[in-house]
């Protein structure tokens, strides 16, 4: 169904060798890279903010950086993000009252704007934001940790958007790896976050290319 995208997910690799693992995804084929950030607010663990992505950034200056917000008023963030060189702020419709207003200062900096909502929330309420965004992420496992289970049962979740919003980038993340990924595609997933499927293979070009040739099917 179209061009799929792979991002992989460095969450789960050699965190103290970041640059070159984030190197050795984008060697491996993949398309963007996703980065996790969490704040031990809205999700129970702790990673990386933009000063780190900062850093980054020089390493590497042409790669997209989706920058998973997993954070607690994501608002505060934006600027700082925009300034470290961030292409894209997913943030989760649970963490703000205004969604709306957050969308509005993520494309007033140039970046891309993506909204994603974790398992227990109902695909409808991404209804008024769908077309004020450029990606949609539907979450396949509870936000917090690496290397989870798939949760297949939020693939009607993906075929909603999928059917009421056309052509439209949904990103599923969670758990997604050559085991899950048929499921995704079948849904009408498109842009696919895998961590510890990608990072912890023998073969990540590999991995990463089975992937994209099942969405691509
Ligand atoms: C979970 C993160 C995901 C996840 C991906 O909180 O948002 O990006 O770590 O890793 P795997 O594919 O191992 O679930
Ligand atoms: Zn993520």
């Amino acid at each position: 169904c179209g061009k799929a995208k792979i991002g992989p997910s460095i969450l789960n690799a050699d965190l103290s060798q970041l640059a070159s693992e984030c190197q050795r995804m984008m060697d491996s084929g993949a398309d963007y890279l996703h980065l996790d950030v969490m704040d031990g607010q809205f999700v129970p663990n702790l990673t990386f903010g933009h000063p780190v992505v900062k850093c980054l950034r020089p390493k590497m200056p042409n790669v997209f950086f989706d920058m998973h917000m997993m954070v607690a008023a994501p608002e505060q963030w934006i600027e700082g993000m925009h300034a470290a060189g961030a292409n894209q702020y997913t943030f989760h419709q649970e963490a703000t009252e205004d969604p709306k207003s957050c969308i509005r200062k993520i494309k007033e900096t140039g970046m891309k704007a993506g909204i994603g909502i974790k398992p227990n929330t109902p695909v409808e309420v991404l209804d008024p934001y769908v077309d004020l965004v450029d990606m949609v992420l539907i979450m396949t496992v509870e936000p917090g940790f690496g290397g989870q289970k798939f949760m297949a049962d939020m693939m009607p979740k993906i075929q909603y958007l999928r059917e009421h919003f056309g052509h439209i980038d949904i990103e599923v993340d969670g758990g997604v790896g050559p085991a899950t990924i048929q499921q995704c595609a079948d849904a009408g997933a498109n842009m696919i976050v895998s961590g510890s499927a990608v990072t912890g293979s023998e073969n990540p070009r590999e991995t990463i290319n089975y992937m994209r040739n099942v969405v691509e099917e």
